[in-house]
């Protein structure tokens, strides 16, 4: 294909609220986003993930459980999404993690479960989209420590271009979303201009954190472009150069 397009690297399609999948997917392609990646967050929706991006062609989707979801894991998920990716359409685990944010108080458990994961995104070969919210040393020291031979995605980055250093020396990528394109996100614009081209990746994490101009509304996977837009503005770049080589990752770490 020529043409630039978008890929959304991390989207929950099935949380938006005021669309159907339809619309979003037509949405989507109207901007120039031809590609969607949906994360799983509850063990309960290991299921629906599968079949959802099953059903439509420009779904991919990540199979895993949410650091805040981790007391309802069951080891017995592990066969499961073992099953699951023999399917061409489940391209990674996530979204996996640390979250000191909404719950500190079984911090353990979330470890637990953020390695088994690990350790499972390795024996399957599959990229990791990584969740880690306010966590960023335990984060950090659990990948070191465990990864082996996963490519890793540090999904919604939000730390300092110091820490996005620490990730990038160890050949991590950076997903960056609709935060780049908020006025007061300097940290995260610094971060936006400092890390190489070919490691990073634009998602929407909707429907959250939506991008302006539409901040405060329900976010969805044709907004990436506003993403891609800042990010192309904030380098200097044209937003094709930031549209090609962000799918370009994309394709390369997730294999499609
Ligand atoms: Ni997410």
């Amino acid at each position: 294909m020529n043409e630039t397009f978008l890929i959304d690297t991390h989207s929950h399609v099935d949380m938006i609220e005021g669309k159907t999948i339809d619309d979003i997917i037509a949405n989507a392609f109207t901007c120039g986003v031809q590609k969607i990646i949906v994360p799983c967050a509850y063990p309960k929706d290991v299921d629906k993930i599968f079949e959802l991006v099953n059903k439509y062609e420009n779904l991919y989707g990540l199979l895993g459980v949410h650091p805040s979801e981790v007391k309802d894991w069951d080891d017995n998920l592990i066969d499961k999404i073992k099953e699951y990716s023999k399917s061409n359409k489940i391209v990674g685990i996530g979204e996996i993690g640390l979250d000191y944010y909404w719950d500190k108080s079984f911090i353990d458990l979330q470890k637990d479960v953020f390695i088994k994961q690990i350790k499972l995104a390795n024996e399957l070969n599959l990229p990791i989209s990584i969740h880690d919210r306010e966590a960023h040393k335990d984060t950090f020291d659990i990948l070191k420590e465990y990864n082996k031979n996963s490519k890793i995605i540090m999904h919604c980055f939000s730390g300092s271009v110091e820490f996005a250093r620490e990730c990038l020396k160890e050949g991590w990528y950076l997903a960056i979303g609709g935060v780049v394109t908020f006025k007061n996100a300097v940290k995260m614009k610094d971060v936006a201009i400092d890390v190489p081209l070919d490691r990073l990746l634009l998602e929407t994490d909707a429907p959250y954190l939506t991008p302006v101009p539409y901040r405060g509304k329900e976010n969805e996977p044709a907004y990436v472009k506003f993403v891609a837009e800042e990010i192309a503005k904030l380098r200097g770049i044209s937003y094709e150069e930031v549209a090609l080589k962000t799918s370009e990752n994309a394709q390369l770490i997730f294999n499609f």
